[in-house]
C-alpha cells in the first residue's frame, strides 16, 4: 500500500529548513565578503585561549563567530525536520531519510568550516563549503516536494526524452556552480586578502563560467519549448518558467559585478542567485513526474496545477 504526504504543518517545517539552508549561504557569503574568515583563526575554538570572541579587537572575529553559531539555528532546525519525519504515520522511510540527510550534512558542513579555518582559507575547502552547502539546499528541496507527495511508484507526465532532458539541464546547472566556485577561488573575494589562490586566470574561468551559463539559459529555454509543444502539464511548464526567471537576472548580476570589479553587495546577490538556481532547478524535476497516495490520489504540487492531459503510465 503507498503511503500518504505528510501534515501541512511538517512540510512548512521542511520549507523553514530550506529558507535557513539558503540562509547560511549569505551570511557565510558576509564572512568571505567582509574579510572575516580567519576572524576566529581557529576552530573549534574561537582562538588559541577561548571559544568566544568576548575581548576580541576587531568586528572580524564577531562575524566569523556569529555565522558558527547559526550552524547550531541550522541543526536545530535539522533536529526538529527529523521529529516531525519520525512522527507521521504510517512511517515514510524515504522522508525519515532525507531528513536525516539534514542533519548529516550540516555536521559535515561545521567540521569542512572548520577545516576551512585551519587550512587558512585555502581555496579548495572553500569552494567545497559552498558547494555543500549547495547540495543541501537541494536535498532540503527534495525533502520538501517528497514529503508534500504520496510513495506510490512515480508516473511521468512527459515523454521520458523529456525528463533526461531535464536531468541533463540540473547536471549543467552543477557544472556551473562548480565552475563560478573555481572563479571565485581565483579572484578578489577567495578568502581573505593573504589566503592562497587557485593559479588560474580569473578572466578566463569567469568567461568559462558564463559559457556555461548560456547552456544552461539554452537548455532551459529548450526544456520550456519542448514542454510547450508536448503539451505537458502546466505545473511543469511553470516551474521551467521560474528557473528562467531566475537564470536571465542571475546572468544580468553576473556581468554586472564582473565588469564593476567584483563590489561585495553585487556578489553577494549573486550568491544569493545561485541557491535559487538550485532550488528552481531541482523542483523541475518534481514537476515532471506524479505519485499517488494510500487511496490513488495524485499528490504533490505539480498535481494541482490543472491539465486535461492524462500521466503517461511508467514503472519508475
Ligand atoms: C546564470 C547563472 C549563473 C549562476 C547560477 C552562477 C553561479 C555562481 C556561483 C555559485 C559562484 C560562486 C560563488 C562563491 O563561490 O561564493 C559564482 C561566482 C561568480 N560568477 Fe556566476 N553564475 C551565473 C552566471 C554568471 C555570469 C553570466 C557571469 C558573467 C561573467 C558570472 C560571473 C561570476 C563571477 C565574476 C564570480 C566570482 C565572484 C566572486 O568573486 O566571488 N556568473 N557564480
Amino acid at each position: 500500500m503507498s503511503l500518504q504526504a505528510v501534515s501541512p504543518l511538517a512540510r512548512r517545517v521542511f520549507l523553514v529548513n530550506l529558507v535557513a539552508q539558503i540562509g547560511i549561504v549569505i551570511t557565510g557569503g558576509l564572512v568571505r565578503l567582509t574579510d572575516s574568515g580567519l576572524g576566529c583563526d581557529t576552530w573549534p575554538r574561537c582562538n588559541n585561549t577561548d571559544w568566544t570572541p568576548h575581548d576580541a579587537v576587531s568586528h572580524h572575529a564577531y562575524i566569523e563567530f556569529g555565522n558558527r553559531m547559526l550552524t547550531y539555528v541550522v541543526g536545530a532546525i535539522a533536529v526538529v525536520c527529523v521529529v516531525f519525519a519520525y512522527r507521521h504515520r504510517p512511517r515514510r522511510k524515504d522522508v525519515v531519510v532525507l531528513a536525516w540527510i539534514q542533519i548529516g550534512t550540516v555536521v559535515g558542513q561545521a567540521v569542512l568550516g572548520g577545516i576551512t579555518v585551519l587550512t587558512d582559507l585555502h581555496p579548495m575547502a572553500v569552494a567545497s563549503h559552498l558547494l555543500l552547502s549547495m547540495l543541501l539546499i537541494a536535498s532540503a528541496v527534495v525533502l520538501y516536494e517528497r514529503a508534500g507527495e504520496g510513495d506510490a511508484p512515480a508516473r511521468l507526465l512527459v515523454r521520458p526524452e523529456i525528463r533526461w532532458f531535464g536531468y541533463g539541464t540540473l547536471v549543467v546547472a552543477a557544472g556551473l556552480i562548480v565552475m563560478g566556485t573555481v572563479v571565485t577561488g581565483s579572484g578578489p573575494h577567495s578568502g581573505d586578502l593573504k589566503s592562497k589562490r587557485f593559479d588560474v586566470d580569473i578572466d578566463q574561468m569567469a568567461w568559462l563560467h558564463a559559457d556555461l551559463a548560456f547552456v544552461l539559459l539554452g537548455a532551459a529555454v529548450a526544456l520550456a519549448l519542448a514542454l510547450r509543444v508536448t503539451d505537458a502539464p502546466l505545473a511543469a511548464q511553470r516551474r521551467v518558467w521560474w528557473l528562467l526567471g531566475v537564470l536571465v537576472p542571475q546572468g544580468l548580476i553576473g556581468y554586472i559585478q564582473y565588469f564593476n570589479g567584483l563590489p561585495e553587495w553585487q556578489v553577494l546577490i549573486h550568491m544569493f542567485g545561485a541557491t535559487l538556481t538550485v532550488v528552481t532547478a531541482t523542483r523541475v524535476l518534481f514537476a515532471l513526474r506524479v505519485r499517488e497516495d494510500a487511496v490513488g490520489t495524485p499528490t504533490g504540487d505539480a498535481a494541482h496545477a490543472t491539465s486535461d492531459r492524462e500521466p503517461v503510465a511508467t514503472s519508475y
